[in-house]
């Protein structure tokens, strides 16, 4: 039956499986137009058996072709477009059968790169979360946990190289120039941590011996004209294992570990057992063509993947409700291997504050808007929807306060028990608590309201300074505004890490636990009015609510000793006086000035020090937005630094150099970002006399950081060489779609200049380049996104034209790829935020997009919830 009603799933509706597999045996014969894909399932009861229940299997744009059950052709069955369900199952289903399935499906035609597909010639699959089902008919939930034998067929010249989970059995060549390989995977998992690949790719490989003295194979699989670029994922990937081993006592479990890379993905990575499947971007980097970010961004997305087989994989998954458990977890030691590997403790600080950044742009707008969720969901039309910075980032900030609450120590024993409770099982969120409350003996069920309450807290800080009786009172209370579903929300326990900063320097940092509506605290013994150094290293993912004086921010801005809390005091200081149209006055500039010829301070935090808050977390701070408004008057405060600053910024250009051979290390990569920053500084302040310093440094770049840098500085304040530039820049990278993607995103990305916006037209342009192309995600990205989320200036223009665009484009890509066009859908998700005329004509793109008749679920659901319904 059809309805108009979109389905709901609800976490409170979760039933165990009324049947489980053991032994799972897949055989495929690939091909791009029809590959034949064979399974024999071992069935048995499952946790929510039940006598003589149906086992009804999912299956979608399958072609059936036969079932046998225990070796006999079986004719009780009935197939729907999404079911396959089984009756008169032997002995009413109470013993182990096996049941048989030959279907057909088409990896050439999917172009929604779930399931089986075809990128560039190669056979790739991705079954997270619900992509297996495109492959055959199974049991497709994560608490359904299965051993997989995997033989793959193909014809050799075509596919040379066939990989699937865990360790290789045998090969076999086969009549017709066919080949065969055979793939064992010792560690039962479920059907999402599936994969094979494919084709013609070559790989890389190290052998390297894991605390238990085990050798292990590390490979990393690439076209072949791409191994020149592998060295850095394989170095990230081998300091990845021996971070696990150090700081969570975890091994690699596989005889085996492998890599591959594929230009059309979807997403970032994917954790399968043992076969990893990455975007190219997270892998290739050599200097002359990925920037220092790219090199970061590898590292700490194959370490990513790699911490998830023991956080994912060992321990998966009850349910998709549950995503968090393994993706917040995983961000979060994903982040604190990046922060180790920074070196010092400045650099520690300089990561989190990129962190922390990311997660107040992107995660804050979420909270605040229709598309509002827990971290642990209660409900979901399209779970491909709720892969979101919410599940992951605040879903990692969570984890964090653990950490904070319980002590480095306390932690790891919280870790310790959860896999000695649960390894090899498939849990909640829940379980993850009670193991860090178990482990140590703390009462956390005021904590579990992060995990069911969507919003972030607002914390109002109210300061009092007794002179006589040399006390300091504080009193703190937390709100949070409604969510959708939820109207009234109940107290968070909230970490509260902060320090009362006086001449003396007597006061130690402590911790406060905010558990109740208002709280207050009294310190003894303040000899003199201190200066308040509050929720310092982020320690609690909230909104202050601080009223904090300038001269007290310039206090914590010129020397607070916690790094994160000194930036976030310059980041105040500049959003009050943007928000109010301000430019900064002389002591902020004198305090910037402070800042940059400061010898103790990395490069990389002065570069984060004189970085301003980004357009949409400025509209978040505002109860009506103009964007026109907010961006003249960003742009006019961060000329002023430019111009104010310009003798400094031209000395730091020469100081930052990096002479000789390109190293990605932290330190060389900070040096880069400032004297990077010092070059559009010198461009936005006066662009005829700096401009030919930046054209140089394009033409003599020996890495992508400082030819990309010059380029952007050049592009962004329309430069008179800008074009030509540009015009060289493909032509030198032509072959390298990786850097076609960045000459693409700049273009789109760049705000109007002096008034003059001609980005819509050029992004209108680029779409129809013969290098664009609507089903390669990273392309579109590049161009659709990058226009529509990072170039906010040129994409609210008051006629609503942006939107039209955003509108045309959604529907265009949504027939080939749901999960890319619902991710542009979200575009538009804080609408209602906006002044007029913008929000109506918000409002009317979104109903335009609404009014299709033929939407994905995954677009129905975020146009739906961004219109109210
Ligand atoms: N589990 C992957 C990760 O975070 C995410 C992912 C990769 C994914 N590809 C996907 C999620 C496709 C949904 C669909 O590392
Ligand atoms: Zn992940």
């Amino acid at each position: 039956m059809k309805t108009d009603l979109p389905q709901s799933f609800r976490r409170l509706e979760y039933r165990p499986p009324i049947y489980t597999f053991d032994q799972v045996e897949l055989d495929i014969a690939l091909d791009p137009v029809r590959t034949i894909v064979k399974s024999r399932l071992e069935v048995l009861p499952g946790q929510g058996f039940e006598v003589g229940a149906p086992l009804v299997l999912v299956g979608q744009e399958l072609e059936f072709i036969s079932l046998r059950i225990n070796g006999q052709a079986h004719r009780q069955f009935e197939l729907t477009p999404e079911t396959l369900t089984i009756q008169g199952l032997p002995n009413d289903g109470k013993d182990v059968f096996t049941v048989e399935i030959i279907c057909v499906c088409a990896p050439e035609k999917n172009t929604s790169l779930m399931g089986l597909y075809v990128s560039n010639g190669n056979f790739f699959t991705q079954c997270e979360a619900e992509g297996f089902r495109k492959i055959t008919y199974f049991l497709d939930r994560p608490d359904v946990m299965a051993r997989y034998r995997v033989t793959l067929r193909a014809r050799e010249s075509e596919c040379p190289v066939l990989l699937s989970n865990g360790n290789l059995l045998g090969t076999e060549q086969l009549p017709h120039g066919w080949h065969s390989a055979t793939w064992e995977d010792p560690f039962p998992k479920p059907s999402y941590l599936f994969a094979l690949v494919a084709g013609k790719l070559e790989c890389i490989e190290e052998t390297i011996t894991t605390s238990s003295g085990a050798k292990k194979l590390l490979q990393i699989w690439v076209e072949p004209h791409d191994l020149p670029k592998t060295r850095h994922a394989m170095d990230s990937l081998i300091a990845s294992i021996h971070w696990d081993e150090k700081r969570f006592g975890l091994e690699l479990d596989l005889e085996r570990f492998m890599i591959v890379a594929v230009g059309d993905f979807n997403m970032g990575a994917m954790e399968n057992k043992g076969l990893n499947i990455f975007n190219t971007k997270f892998v290739l980097a050599q200097p002359e063509t990925a920037t220092d970010a790219d090199f970061a961004n590898i590292e700490s997305v194959v370490a990513h993947e790699y911490f998830h087989n023991w956080t994912g994989n060992r321990v998966t998954c009850q349910d998709w409700f549950q995503l968090s458990l393994k993706e917040g977890l995983t961000v979060f030691r994903d982040q604190e291997f990046s922060a180790d590997q920074m070196g010092s403790e400045s650099g520690r600080a300089v990561k989190r504050i990129e962190d922390v950044r990311l997660l107040r742009q992107l995660q804050f707008p979420e909270d605040a808007g229709p598309m509002a969720h827990p971290i642990r969901p209660d409900e979901y039309q399209e779970i491909n929807n709720f892969y979101t910075v919410t599940v992951y980032e605040k879903g990692s900030e969570v984890v964090r306060m653990y950490q904070t609450l319980l002590g480095k120590d306390g932690f790891r024993k919280g870790m310790d028990l959860y896999f000695k409770r649960h390894d090899g099982q498939a849990v909640t969120c829940d379980d993850f608590l009670a193991a860090m409350a178990d482990a140590n003996n703390r009462d956390l069920s005021q904590f579990r309201n992060w995990y069911s309450q969507a919003g972030t807290p607002r914390v109002k800080v109210q300061e009092q300074y007794d002179a006589v009786n040399k006390q300091f009172h504080l009193t703190l209370t937390q709100s949070c505004g409604p969510s959708p579903g939820q109207p009234e929300k109940k107290p968070f326990h909230i970490p509260l890490k902060m320090r009362l900063i006086t001449a003396g320097n007597d006061q130690a940092e402590q911790l406060l636990e905010l558990t109740q509506a208002s709280q207050t605290w009294t310190f003894d013994g303040i000899e003199e009015r201190p200066v308040l150094s509050i929720n310092r290293n982020f320690s609690a993912p909230v909104n202050l609510d601080f009223e904090q004086s300038e001269a007290d921010l310039l206090t914590l801005f010129n020397g607070d000793d916690d790094p994160f809390n000194r930036w976030e005091a310059g980041q105040k200081l500049a959003m009050r006086m943007i928000l109010n149209h301000r430019l900064p006055d002389a002591k902020l500039i004198e305090a910037y000035r402070n800042v940059l010829l400061d010898p103790n301070l990395d490069p990389a935090f002065k570069d984060l020090a004189l970085t301003l808050p980004v357009e949409t977390y400025l509209y978040e701070q505002c109860s009506s937005v103009d964007p026109q408004q907010i961006f003249t008057a960003r742009r006019a405060f961060r000329q002023e630094i430019a111009k104010q600053l310009q003798l400094e910024w031209a000395a730091l250009y020469q100081q930052m150099q990096t002479p000789g051979p390109f190293q990605p290390d932290a330190v060389s990569a900070g040096k880069r970002a400032l004297k990077n920053l010092a070059l559009s500084m010198l461009l936005d302040a006066d662009v005829t006399t700096w401009a030919p310093m930046a054209v140089n440094q394009y033409r003599i770049a020996d890495n992508m950081t400082d030819r990309y840098a010059a380029l952007a500085a050049l592009v962004m304040n329309g430069a008179k060489a800008a074009q030509e530039c540009l015009v060289d820049f493909f032509s030198r990278f032509a072959k390298e779609p990786l850097v076609i993607d960045k000459w693409f995103a700049l273009q789109s990305s760049r705000p109007p200049v002096d008034g003059l916006d001609l980005t819509l037209v050029d992004v209108k342009r680029l779409r129809e380049h013969p290098a664009f192309k609507l089903n390669n995600p990273n392309r579109v990205r590049s161009v659709i996104h990058a226009f529509c989320s990072n170039n906010p200036a040129s994409f609210h223009q008051a006629d609503g034209s942006g939107y039209e665009f955003w509108a045309d484009s959604v529907l265009a890509l949504d027939p080939i790829n749901p999960q890319v066009a619902a991710r542009l859908a979200r575009a538009l998700d804080r609408w209602r935020l906006f002044a007029q005329p913008y929000q109506n004509k918000m409002k009317a793109a979104l109903e335009k997009v609404a009014a299709c008749q033929t939407l994905s679920p995954d677009v129905k659901e975020v146009v739906g919830k961004a219109l109210g319904n």
